[in-house]
């Protein structure tokens, strides 16, 4: 029979989150159970006391600077007299990895006396990683809403300041305007979609209709669409398919496949042609869009699939890392699939598949 120490021995042993003791005030140790040396990498150190721990645990703040030993949880506890939870602590293990941890430091007192300092030590790596993913997902979308806001901004003015000038205006003249007014805004229009997928996606409430398609003549709208935004900055584009394709699809999904190919080729592709071909065998229809730019490495071809992943430096490419997901979600949910082929600096060619009858 387990006695009821042995039993609560095991226990605090066997606790998902690690336990360390000390005596107050020096900090001499007196228990650490076994998470607590799995998260610090090491088991615990009885030779070290208060204002000698930084180095021997590699306790060091989010700058990776040794932690002061004057806030270290213990002494904080010490002095606060009172439960202290500190969450900037990056532990440097000596295995090379880092652990971000977060600690409640709660005194233990006998009668008036602080006896002991108990912390509790949970490991918090993935939490303040996916705070990273966020933070610096909201400052790209900031950066990619600036860019269409504008340049609206300015062509609305510059509308403004010629119609106040009073001279005459020719009809083509304001439709030229309007029209790369309109540009902009479909821009910002394409942009609040994307974002707002991210949501449908993840609470799974993207749904597909399946309305009469020529999925020919939706590729010619795209290509002729997206051509045109590009305006003077567009490379050449050769298209290749048939007169028609006719079909039962959901032709704006679709048309969101087609744009993020297809500008993303535009993005990468260093300004060289990019080839789109459209092709049918029966069975599955086949789109494929070709470029000659900066081409994908072997190692990023999944990975660049998932939400906001890049495999570009975001300093000389601007973008989200969402558009091959929330293809890789729509292709998926027609029951296609994604094929890509690239050579690392001479190209990439990416080929949806769907069923189309
Ligand atoms: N045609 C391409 N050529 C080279 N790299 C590409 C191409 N298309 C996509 N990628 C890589 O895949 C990553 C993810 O693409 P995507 O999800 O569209 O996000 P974004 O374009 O916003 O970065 C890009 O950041 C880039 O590294
Ligand atoms: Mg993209």
């Amino acid at each position: 029979m387990l006695d009821d120490a042995e039993i609560i021995a095991a226990v605090a042993n066997d606790l998902p989150v690690g336990v360390w003791v000390a005596r107050a005030p020096a900090g001499e140790f007196v228990y650490a159970n076994r998470a607590f040396s799995e998260i610090m990498g090491m088991g615990a150190r009885d030779d070290v006391v208060a204002g000698g721990y930084a180095e021997p645990y590699g306790i060091c703040d989010r700058a990776g600077r040794p932690y002061p030993e004057a806030q270290m949880p213990f002494v904080r506890a010490l002095v606060a007299r009172a439960t202290v939870v500190v969450d900037d602590i990056v532990i440097h293990r000596s295995d090379g990895k880092r652990v971000n941890v977060r600690a409640h430091a709660r005194p233990l007192f006998h009668g008036d006396e602080l006896s002991h300092v108990v912390i509790a030590f949970f490991d918090i790596t993935r939490e303040v990683a996916a705070e990273r993913v966020r933070d610096d997902f909201i400052s790209a979308a900031s950066h990619e809403l600036k860019t269409p806001i504008g340049a609206l901004q300015m062509r609305v003015q510059w509308m403004l300041q010629q119609l106040g000038g009073g001279a005459p205006f020719g009809h083509t003249q304001v439709v030229g305007w309007a029209e790369a007014a309109l540009r902009q805004v479909r821009r910002l229009g394409r942009l609040s979609e994307t974002l707002l997928d991210v949501s449908r996606i993840r609470s799974g409430r993207i749904e597909l209709r399946r309305d009469p398609v020529d999925l020919a003549q939706l590729l010619r709208d795209v290509v002729a669409r997206v051509d045109d935004d590009l305006g003077g900055a567009a490379p050449p584009l050769h298209l290749e398919a048939p007169e028609r394709l006719p079909g039962h699809a959901d032709a704006l999904r679709l048309d969101q496949v087609i744009t993020n190919l297809l500008s993303n080729a535009a993005k990468y592709g260093q300004g060289r042609p990019i080839s789109i071909s459209l092709s049918h065998d029966g069975k599955l229809a086949r789109l494929e869009v070709r470029d000659s730019g900066v081409g994908i490495a072997a190692a990023d071809r999944e990975r660049i699939f998932q939400p906001f992943e890049r495999a570009v430096s975001p300093d000389s490419y601007a973008g989200l890392g969402l558009g091959l997901w929330i293809v890789q979600e729509i292709v998926s949910r027609m029951h296609g699939h994604i094929l890509l082929d690239s050579q690392p600096g001479a190209g990439a060619a990416i080929a949806v598949e769907v069923p189309w009858q």
